[in-house]
């Protein structure tokens, strides 16, 4: 490693310890004589996929170079049908041979059909700029679902515990499940739960869509008598409120596919033949939670030499004619276990377990006591002055897990088929005196990867960056949710629109937005009509148009963050039917049914004007995705519709005298600054009156709601307000986030009220979260390029604030790690950024103040003196001034500039 200058020798201590390690990478290392071989494999997003049924899955890797400014100019992808021949380099199913590309991502199989259940092994190489050839990557592999309904030779059975014998002539070779449930299942197979997924399958459209998982079974099979156990869960359809059921009882949908080791072929399916009987869970609810006598359960059910005394056959069930399809996302799992805080008992025989984090999931109970006790776990977000639990704002949900004993020793016990969203859990009932190791918790979500990092230098953002982080997770459960604790949690779509921009940041949701654009398509009707909620269950249909919008918005934002063109495709004809409908419905090109508007506002907004700036928003995305898919009519009609929009707009709520739209509210100014719809010339005027609004007429505070919030910040800093919206991003007093952190909020609330009562009021609702996508884009300054797609071009422009010392932001992009940390100096100004193999990027250095003759110093080496550039380092190819920033042009490596004055 080269000698690291004084000022980022400084920063790396302090960073490091911040837990930052990710956004840095100093100096560049000396050359390498070979390539570093493609790292990060995917096959349609995901690692080594079980069960897919795409049958021209994409494919993408990670490059790594010591060099800078290096590209991919050729790869070569081999996919073979075993490890043996991939290990010969023989791509027996598809050799693309060297292909001059620089695609890394989006590279779609072609070669021999696939076949379903198969498994396929696939590597890959790149040339570099110079010619040379990496060694291939590791083996990497997936897996073909079942493509065919007719491979599916089982029935839909339901009943409770579910069980089946089946008896095997000999060693297993190879052994697959595919599983699905209307409701919940868990499977078992020999006394084993196969998979760590929990609360599988997605909550779907099931009439349209039914998601099944595929397991490797081989190992938990053996010769000779074995055993399938499945215990049936409710799910989605038998909750105490909302619109239609789905189906009237809890169902199975099973196959399993068995190669023994002398090539012989046995398959067992869900079908009469199974025995069912009632269970220990004697009644589950996602709502109300659990109830679990164990003194009910029926040891060894799941294995081959139960006696299945009383069992019944299991009855055959029209289930539902959905399409199965594969479950190609990340499922939702445990992916954390929390230790009690605290824990106090505010009244006798009550006690309180504080675990000082509010999330979603549940308590894992430790007790041991007499056969037939009944323990009982009150879950809540909040607690009474006198400590006993608020339960005040769960709505119709009982959010409660009842256990009885056995009484045979030591038990555990924690609920299969609800989720709940607390922090606080009250035990009562419990034999004896709990102590702290009485409960755990365990954290459940979809379990996307993390692939964000933000930190800065004042706290507070550090803690609203935690209560987002905390409070998205809380709301991935296999759809984007509102909430996690009272009797919704649905997929509202508006919550998941304005979230989406922070939630790509923070986490990788390629796979789990892909699955929900195809339940927003499942959930649209023929006449373009799409709804509030995905799926269905609340709200309208049509759903209000900045709810329903993110149909066009999550496309668009697939097509932008991963450069997925194949979502564009397949959804063009459904989003221009909802374009369609948006038409049909507006007058004069205005467009002002709106049942929510600007949601939770504390100043109201029209909710007309919300709902025209989303037919502009949606009318503008639609002409950009035909651009891109090539219907060139089609984008000049959608962008001509558009200006057309944008025309009525301005004259139904523009007031050219004021230079404000509608009553000039935050929101009402903010959104049409966003899309740049304001007349020519009257920027400077509306964001004036914006940035007035927030500053005097509400002393640095927001009036929005959550529509509005997504867009207030980002304006202020595209008009030249940056100083602002930081103050707004770091405000402590109410309204703001940091008036969540002070009043000791650990996830986002629903409203900027600290209220608690039977109305209205969660405490983990992500949509205010929004401010996230601010955080990494306006102080991380990490960007995306105009018009550009899956970081190809990266604009790293942080703007910076004088009174913030440092950030640093990191986002493992679908092409690898992009980074930026910066730093005022006492002499300077210091900006370190990494752009990956295959990207380029332009770099923006902010003078500081009051400085003059400036020279700036890229890893010790000048490249800027005298208001010129001074070329010769490597990577950084030109650089121009622009007003207060040196810009700078530069391809992938690591980099770090330091500006001071001559
Ligand atoms: C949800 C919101 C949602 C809204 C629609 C509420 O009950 O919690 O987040 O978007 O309804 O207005």
């Amino acid at each position: 490693m080269k000698q690291t200058s004084r000022a980022v020798r400084r920063l790396v201590p302090q960073v490091l310890l911040a837990g930052a390690v990710a956004a840095l990478a100093f100096g560049a290392a000396p050359a390498q004589p070979d390539r570093a071989a493609p790292q990060h494999l995917r096959c349609e997003y995901l690692k080594n996929p079980r069960g897919i049924d795409v049958t021209q899955p994409r494919f993408a890797w990670w490059l790594e170079a010591t060099e800078r400014g290096e590209v991919q100019t050729a790869y070569q992808v081999l996919v073979a049908a075993s490890p043996e021949a991939l290990a010969k380099d023989d791509g027996d199913q598809w050799d693309t041979g060297k292909v001059t590309s620089n695609d890394s991502t989006q590279v779609a199989y072609a070669g021999k059909p696939l076949r379903s259940g198969e498994t396929y092994f696939w590597k890959v190489r790149w040339w570099d700029r110079d010619g040379s050839p990496s060694p291939y990557s590791e083996t990497a592999r997936f897996e073909i679902g079942l493509l065919r309904r007719a491979e599916w030779q089982g029935r839909w059975i339901t009943g409770n515990l579910l069980r089946k014998v089946f008896t095997l002539g000999g060693p297993v070779a190879r052994a697959r499940v595919y599983v699905t449930a209307l409701g919940y299942y868990e499977l078992h197979v020999n006394g084993q739960k196969i998979g760590h997924s929990v609360l599988d399958p997605a909550w779907t459209t099931y009439s349209k869509r039914i998601l099944y998982r595929t397991y490797d079974v081989t190992s938990a099979l053996k010769s000779g008598p074995n055993a399938i156990g499945v215990m049936l869960g409710g799910g989605w359809a038998t909750q105490p409120v909302g619109g239609s059921a789905y189906y009237k009882a809890p169902a199975l949908f099973l196959q399993m596919n068995i190669r023994l080791a002398n090539g012989r072929e046995v398959d067992v399916a869900s079908d009469g033949s199974w025995l069912s009987h009632a269970g220990p869970i004697v009644s589950n609810s996602v709502y109300n939670g659990e109830v679990y006598d164990a003194r009910l359960e029926q040891p060894g059910w799941d294995r081959p030499g139960f006696t299945a005394s009383g069992w019944q056959a299991a009855q055959v069930v029209p289930g539902s004619a959905g399409e199965l399809s594969a479950e190609m996302m990340p499922p939702i799992r445990v992916t954390d276990t929390l230790v009690p805080r605290r824990l106090t008992s505010p009244k006798p025989g009550v006690y309180v377990f504080d675990f000082g984090q509010n999330f979603a999931g549940w308590a894992e109970l430790h007790v041991r006591g007499p056969r037939g006790t009944r323990v009982e776990m009150r879950y809540a977000e909040l607690v009474y002055p006198n400590g006993t639990i608020n339960r005040e704002n769960l709505q119709l949900a009982k959010a409660r897990d009842i256990y009885i004993l056995k009484g045979d020793g030591r038990e555990t016990y924690h609920p299969r088929f609800t989720y709940h969203g607390f922090r606080y859990v009250e035990l009562t009932g419990f034999p004896g005196t709990p102590s702290l190791d009485t409960l755990r918790a365990e954290v459940v979500h979809s379990a996307v990867q993390p692939t964000g990092s933000f930190i800065a230098s004042n706290p507070i953002l550090n803690e609203i960056q935690h209560l987002i982080h905390w409070g998205q997770l809380s709301n991935l459960m296999s759809i984007p949710t509102d909430c996690d604790q009272r009797s919704e949690r649905q997929g509202w779509m508006g919550d998941a629109q304005v979230s989406a921009p922070e939630a790509a940041m923070n986490f990788d949701m390629a796979a789990f937005y892909t699955n929900f654009i195809r339940d927003i398509h499942d959930a649209e009707k023929p006449d373009g009509e799409v709804p509030d909620t995905v799926p269905h269950k609340y709200g309208n249909y049509p759903g209000d148009p900045a709810w329903s919008t993110a149909y066009p918005q999550l496309c668009w934002h697939m097509w932008q963050q991963y450069g997925d063109r194949r979502i564009l495709e397949e959804n063009y004809e459904g989003l221009k039917k909802y374009e369609s409908y948006l038409e049909s419905r507006a007058q004069n090109h205005v467009l002002r049914y709106s049942y929510y508007g600007d949601w939770v506002s504390i100043q109201p907004t029209p909710g007309a004007l919300v709902s025209d700036f989303y037919y502009y928003d949606d009318t503008h995305i639609l002409a950009a995705i035909a651009k891109v898919l090539g219907h060139t009519d089609d984008a000049q009609a959608y962008s001509r519709l558009a200006e057309q929009i944008r025309a009525a707009f301005n004259s139904a709520f523009f007031n050219p005298s004021t230079g404000e739209y509608a009553n000039g509210s935050q929101t009402a100014n903010a959104l049409p600054l966003f899309l740049h719809m304001q007349p020519k010339d009257a920027g400077g005027a509306v964001a004036g009156n914006l940035a007035n609004d927030v500053l005097y007429e509400h002393n640095t505070h927001v009036t929005t709601g959550f529509i509005g919030v997504r867009y207030l910040l980002p304006v202020l800093t595209m008009y030249g307000h940056n100083d602002l919206a930081y103050d707004l991003a770091t405000q402590t007093t109410f309204p703001s986030w940091g008036y969540m952190v002070r009043r000791g909020a650990t996830t986002l609330w629903e409203l900027w009220q600290d209220k608690t009562g039977p109305s209205m009021n969660s405490h983990n609702h992500i949509m205010f979260g929004s401010v996230g996508a601010w955080f990494y884009h306006s102080l991380g300054g990490i960007n995306l390029a105009p018009d550009t797609e899956g970081y190809n071009h990266i604009v790293i422009h942080p703007h910076v604030v004088e009174s913030l010392r440092w950030a640093s932001a990191s986002v493992d992009t679908i092409r690898g790690r992009v980074s930026c940390s910066w730093r005022h100096e006492p002499d300077g100004f210091e900006l370190q950024a990494t752009i990956p193999v295959n990207a380029d990027a332009t770099v923006a250095v902010p003078q500081e103040m009051q400085m003059t003759n400036v020279v700036i110093r890229e890893n010790d080496r000048i490249v800027w003196q005298d208001d010129h550039f001074v070329p010769g380092d490597p990577g950084v190819l030109s650089a121009k001034r622009e007003g207060d920033e040196y810009v700078f042009s530069v391809g992938a490596g690591s980099y770090q500039f330091v500006l001071a004055a001559q």
